[in-house]
This record gives C-alpha cells, sequence and structure tokens, in this order.
C-alpha cells in the first residue's frame, strides 16, 4: 500500500514485481508521483478547497479532486441537462457536475443530513449557479428516489450509504435515459473491495455492486482507479 491525499491505495501488480526484484521503494514512490500527479492534474479552486474545507468540519469526504475532473468531463460529454446525486456532502462534487452541465441543466441532490445540504447550497451559490441550477432533497435516498421521473436523467451520481449501493444502482437504472451514465464512488475503499480477507459491511456491498454492473446485460462497465476508485457504466441505447 501507498499513501496519497490522505488515503493509502493497493500497489498494482507490476509495483508488486517490482518490490519482488528489490525495486520496491523506488516502484512505490514511482506510483505515489504518478497517483499525485493524475489527481492534482486539473486544479481545484478557491471555490472547491472551501467547499472540501466544510467537508473536513462536518465530517463527510468528499470526491477527490481526479473523480471530480472526470465527473464534470463525463457531464460535459454526455451534454447533461439533469442529474441526480446521491450523498450532497458539501457540495464538493455537486460544483464539480454542474460545471461540466449545459448552462439550463438542473443538479438534483439528495442527502439525509440537512446541514450538509446547508454548506452545499453555500458551495453552489459560491461558484455562481443560480437556485434554479439545482434542487437539494433533503431524505434518505431510497425515500427520495421513487419519487423521480424513470428515464430522465443523463447521469447518475452514487456517494451515499456503501451499503445500499445495490439498491441505488436498480434505482439507477430506472432513472436513466438510454446512453445515460451511473457513476459510484469509492468503488475501490481504499483497498479493501480487492482484498478478499476483507468482510465488513461496506467492502461486500461495494464488490457485490461491482459484479452486478460489470455483469449486467444492458451497462458497459469500467473501474477507473481514480480516486478512492470510480465505477462507472453507460446504460446501453
Ligand atoms: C461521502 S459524502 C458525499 C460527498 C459528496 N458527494 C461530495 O463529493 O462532495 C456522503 C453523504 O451521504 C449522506 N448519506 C449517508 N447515507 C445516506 C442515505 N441513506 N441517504 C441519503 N444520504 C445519505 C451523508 O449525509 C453524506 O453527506
Amino acid at each position: 500500500m501507498v499513501a496519497y491525499a490522505g488515503r493509502t491505495v493497493q500497489l498494482r501488480r507490476c509495483e508488486i514485481a517490482g518490490s519482488r526484484s528489490g525495486g520496491a521503494l523506488a516502484a512505490s514512490g514511482a506510483l505515489a508521483a504518478s497517483i499525485e500527479f493524475a489527481e492534482s492534474f486539473v486544479p481545484e479552486d478557491a471555490v472547491l478547497a472551501t467547499a472540501r474545507s466544510r467537508a473536513a468540519e462536518v465530517g463527510c469526504v468528499p470526491i477527490g479532486p481526479g473523480g471530480g475532473a472526470t465527473l464534470r468531463m463525463l457531464a460535459a460529454t454526455l451534454g447533461a441537462r439533469s442529474v441526480v446525486e446521491l450523498g450532497t456532502g458539501t457540495g464538493v462534487s455537486g460544483v464539480w457536475l454542474l460545471r461540466g452541465m449545459r448552462p439550463d441543466g438542473v443538479l438534483t441532490s439528495i442527502d439525509v443530513e440537512s446541514e450538509h445540504q446547508r454548506l452545499a447550497r453555500q458551495s453552489f451559490v459560491e461558484a455562481g449557479f443560480a437556485s434554479s441550477r439545482f434542487r437539494l432533497i433533503n431524505g434518505r435516498a431510497l425515500d427520495v428516489l421513487p419519487r423521480l421521473a424513470d428515464a430522465s436523467y443523463d447521469l447518475v451520481l452514487v456517494d451515499a450509504d456503501k451499503t445500499e449501493y445495490s439498491d441505488y444502482l436498480t434505482a439507477a437504472l430506472r432513472l436513466l435515459r438510454p446512453g445515460g451514465v451511473v457513476a459510484m464512488d469509492n468503488a475501490l475503499w481504499s483497498g479493501r473491495v480487492a482484498d478478499p480477507a476483507a468482510r465488513d459491511p461496506e467492502s461486500v456491498a461495494l464488490r457485490e455492486v461491482a459484479k452486478l454492473v460489470r455483469d449486467h446485460d444492458e451497462l458497459v462497465p469500467a473501474l477507473l482507479p481514480v480516486g478512492d476508485g470510480l465505477l462507472v457504466a453507460v446504460k446501453q441505447a
């Protein structure tokens, strides 16, 4: 494992081979440097830095900068007008998403903690978004999701209760238009998903949902080793 951006990640197979041949320090140093470079490749501005410090104050872990940049790129690629986010937090992922969406796009974001959403609202306003661009719904994701319309969304970001990810996937498949994308953060869970000995409920649930996404007939998946792992899949048209 190597540490970066406050997390630890498992070494790739080639890095482990490097350590067997005596090059462990150089290999892990090179991997850490590459990850650091990739994570900071698209820099964050003062608005995102403030949203991150609010997250630290309330004890919520936002998506990393590399994941945020990936979300913005996906939203722009999709020409996203309608996005659903499960787990608003203090608005780090929301700011990235809104910055990639069309200028008339609306982000619907659900969180069980009203205080987190109050802070996210501040982040969105500071980023210059009119209140018509975001809809914050307070409540448990699984209670709120049935109120959202079928096949109406371009992108669904999943970043709430890890043990409920499989249920969120079922909801996302209903909500997404053909060609829409589901993205799930924390898909690697600091190396625990890849470790079969890790049997805590979150690791088990994340492993299960990864398999469901990978094997689903309607989905074209990829597991991106960005940040803490971003599992993405396109719903086939
Ligand atoms: C990891 S944080 C989200 C971070 C945010 N996506 C970001 O990157 O800025 C997880 C959020 O999910 C919320 N949450 C946890 N369980 C939930 C549930 N069952 N329904 C809705 N929100 C939930 C927490 O209150 C927390 O704000």
